[in-house]
This record gives structure tokens, C-alpha cells and sequence, in this order.
């Protein structure tokens, strides 16, 4: 079984291990680094993962020697990472006996593992919890490296602390209930780690990737392992994005504004708006003269073979704005310093770099090109 170690450098914990496997569900109280003997534990999920995995953790936590075990069940969807649910878990958490030595397991995607870890990062001032991604997208990023949060009316993500877990469970089996949309979704994620710094893995993608998405155990462990390890190396370099963890966020400047744009309604899952945002960054990048307009192509090409979107006109129903609007949503994400975006551009496929000095004009241009279909 895969392992993947992050060292994080923080003095209280130091380091964790992800856990990728199958039938971890059930097995899963030897990867948690201490005793849970005596302790007050908490499982959070939504409503697509509370059965069977929840109840699966909750079984197996019953059976640990713990003090008590409480479930919470929340809705489904990214507008459950909301101040209002935060304050929910805050109370649910204080009137079942929170302790400093308390617990928390998040047991479903992005969304209850961001929400979740806020949780714990906030109550009493911080206290453990255990990642148990369901998602393919939260197995390979949302799960590792500790940023947790939630939404604001005003953006994504803009409410949230670093707060690492104590260790991360993937359990590949859960995997084979998600819908396949929410399988590209992740797929998305994990070609983005190839195009920052990995032309190989690229390949082995250009090669593989249609075995990840038909969940062909060898593949999909293989794809997982690899994308953890990268999110690790450059989670221990700069944990709290001070310069390198910047560029896991490669399409994210333009995914975060179709997000928006589409009001988080479900016709664009966050993984589709990356796809698109990675092949915008890259058409902005050949536009201005930096990449080969061939490594564009293949990375669209890969993408499209894959069945991820490429382009602003095929989000369904289309979005009710223009090019302007989406760059002034751009000109609202987090990554602004000095009054400027930092943009990942990049000089090929696997040599990404942070750049503050985009013509917006060319941007544009390109998503003027992208929502034509041009
Ligand atoms: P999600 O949590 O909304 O899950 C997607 C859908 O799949 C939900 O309806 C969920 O109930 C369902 N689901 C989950 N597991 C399932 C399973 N095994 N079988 C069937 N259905 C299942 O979304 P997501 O794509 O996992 O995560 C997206 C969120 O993650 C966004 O909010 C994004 O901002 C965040 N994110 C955070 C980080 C980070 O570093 N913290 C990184 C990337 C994305
Ligand atoms: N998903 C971006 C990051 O973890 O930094």
C-alpha cells in the first residue's frame, strides 16, 4: 500500500502520512498517530457520503475505546461551505463535549474536508482531524497540504486558515460510487500537476490517463500516489504559499471566476473550470510569445479526449456575462499583491511560473476567443 509523507515543518506535528489503498474503510485506527482511547470523536460528511462511508468510520471509531462518537450529516454541495454550516459544526461540536483532545474526521470531498478542517482549526483554537477524501479531486489535492475554508457572497475561498491534518485515508473503493463527471473533475487536478513541473508524468497521462478514468485499479493508485507526492514536495517547500505552493493554483485565476460567474448552480464543477482555466493560462502564454503553441494544442487535445471541457462556450446553460465581467471577478481573486494578479503562465508543458505582469488586453483577447469558440 502507498504511503506519502508530508513533512510540514510544524512544530506541534511535524509530519503525516497519506494512506492510499482499498478497504481502508474499516481499517483505518493504526494510521491515526495516537491512542483514541478515552477521547471525544466527531464525524463530519453530506448527504451522498454519510452512507455507507460515514457509518463505515463511525462503526469503526464506535469500536476504538473511544469516549463517544457523534455523526453530523450536511447537505451535498459547494454552498455547504458557508459561514452558516461552520457555525452549525461550531455547535454541534461544543454540545456533544468538544475537547482539546478531541477528533474530527471528515468523511467526503472538497467541500466537507475544507469546511471540516476550518472546523477544527477554529474550535477552541485548533484541534485534530483526520482527512477521509471521497473524491477523487479531495484524494489528490483538497485533502493534502491544509488549506481549509469556506465561501464568502464576495468569492471562493476567501475565509480560511492553514491547518494540516493529522493523517489523510484514501480508500480507492469509495471511488467507484462517484459519478464519472466528478471522476474528470479530479482528473483535472491531477494533469494540473503534470503541467507545472512534470512534462514525464504528462506523458504517462497522454498514455494512461483514459485507465485513471475508467478507475483501472493499477492506474488510478498509480495517478493518486503520484499526484500526492507532488502536492507534498511542494506543500514542505512553502506551506503557507509564500512563493512555489502558488503554482497549484495554474488556471485557478480563471477557474475562479467561471465558478463564480456560474454561481456555484452545479453546471460547472470545479475541476471542469480548472480544465478550462489551465487552457486559457496557456493560450494567454502563447499569446504572449513565452510557450509553443503545439504544447497548447496537446494539453487541449489530452484534455478533450478525456472529456473535460476546454472552453468558455461549452459550459451549459452558457454564462449570462462578458469578458469584462470575468476579468473584473479575476481582479477580486485572493492572489492579488500590490494591486496586481499573479498569473501561472508557463513556458511549456511542465515549466510553470508565477508572473504579475499579464497584458490584460491579450486576457482578453482570450477569453473573448474562448467564450466565441474561436
Ligand atoms: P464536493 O465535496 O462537492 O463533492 C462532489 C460531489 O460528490 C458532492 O455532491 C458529494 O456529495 C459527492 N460525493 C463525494 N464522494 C462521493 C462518493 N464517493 N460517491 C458518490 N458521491 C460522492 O466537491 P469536490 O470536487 O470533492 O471538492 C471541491 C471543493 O474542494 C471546492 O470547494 C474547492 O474549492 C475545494 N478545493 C480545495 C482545495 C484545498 O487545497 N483545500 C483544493 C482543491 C479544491
Ligand atoms: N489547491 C491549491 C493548494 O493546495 O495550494
Amino acid at each position: 500500500m502507498p504511503t506519502v509523507s508530508v513533512n510540514h515543518g510544524d512544530a506541534s506535528s511535524g509530519t503525516y502520512n497519506i494512506h492510499i489503498g482499498r478497504e481502508l474503510l474499516g481499517d483505518f485506527v493504526s494510521f491515526i498517530p495516537f491512542d483514541l482511547k478515552g477521547r471525544s470523536l466527531f464525524v463530519l460528511t453530506d448527504e451522498n457520503t454519510t452512507n455507507p462511508y460515514g457509518m463505515s468510520v463511525y462503526q469503526t471509531l464506535k469500536s476504538s475505546g473511544a469516549h463517544s462518537v457523534q455523526i453530523l450529516t450536511l447537505p451535498a454541495g459547494e454552498q455547504t461551505k458557508s459561514m452558516a454550516a461552520l457555525e452549525q459544526v461550531l455547535s454541534w461540536l461544543l454540545d456533544h463535549g468538544v475537547g482539546r483532545d478531541s477528533v474530527l474526521f471528515t468523511v467526503g470531498g472538497g467541500v466537507i474536508g475544507d469546511l471540516g478542517g476550518f472546523a477544527a482549526a477554529v474550535i477552541l483554537r485548533g484541534i485534530s482531524f483526520v482527512q477521509i477524501p471521497t473524491t477523487l479531486l479531495a484524494q489528490v489535492d483538497s485533502a493534502v497540504g491544509g488549506k481549509t475554508g469556506l465561501d464568502m457572497a464576495q468569492g471562493k475561498n476567501l475565509v480560511g486558515a492553514f491547518h494540516q491534518p493529522v493523517s489523510v485515508v484514501c480508500d480507492m473503493d469509495v471511488l467507484e460510487t462517484l459519478p464519472r463527471r466528478e471522476l474528470l473533475s479530479g482528473y483535472a487536478e491531477i494533469v494540473k500537476y503534470a503541467l507545472i513541473d512534470d512534462p514525464a508524468f504528462f506523458v504517462w497521462l497522454e498514455k494512461n490517463g483514459q485507465g485513471v478514468c475508467e478507475r483501472e485499479p493499477e492506474a488510478l493508485a498509480r495517478a493518486i500516489e503520484l499526484s500526492c507526492r507532488k502536492k507534498a514536495e511542494i506543500v514542505e517547500a512553502d506551506e503557507k504559499e509564500q512563493n512555489v505552493r502558488a503554482l497549484l493554483n495554474l488556471g485557478h485565476t480563471f477557474a475562479h471566476a467561471l465558478e463564480a460567474a456560474a454561481a456555484y448552480d452545479g453546471r460547472l464543477l470545479h475541476g471542469e473550470a480548472v480544465a478550462i482555466g489551465m487552457v486559457l493560462a496557456f493560450r494567454l502564454s502563447v499569446c504572449e510569445g513565452h510557450c509553443p503553441e503545439e504544447d497548447a494544442k496537446r494539453v487541449e487535445v489530452h484534455l478533450a479526449a478525456m472529456g473535460l471541457p476546454t472552453a468558455i462556450h461549452m459550459i451549459f446553460p452558457p454564462l449570462d456575462c462578458d469578458a469584462v465581467t470575468l476579468m473584473a471577478l479575476m481582479k477580486r481573486d485572493k492572489k492579488v499583491e500590490k494591486g496586481q494578479n499573479h498569473f501561472v503562465v508557463l513556458r511549456g508543458i511542465g515549466k510553470a511560473y508565477i508572473s504579475a505582469d499579464v497584458d490584460w488586453d491579450i486576457v482578453e483577447q482570450v477569453i473573448t476567443d474562448s467564450m466565441e469558440g474561436v
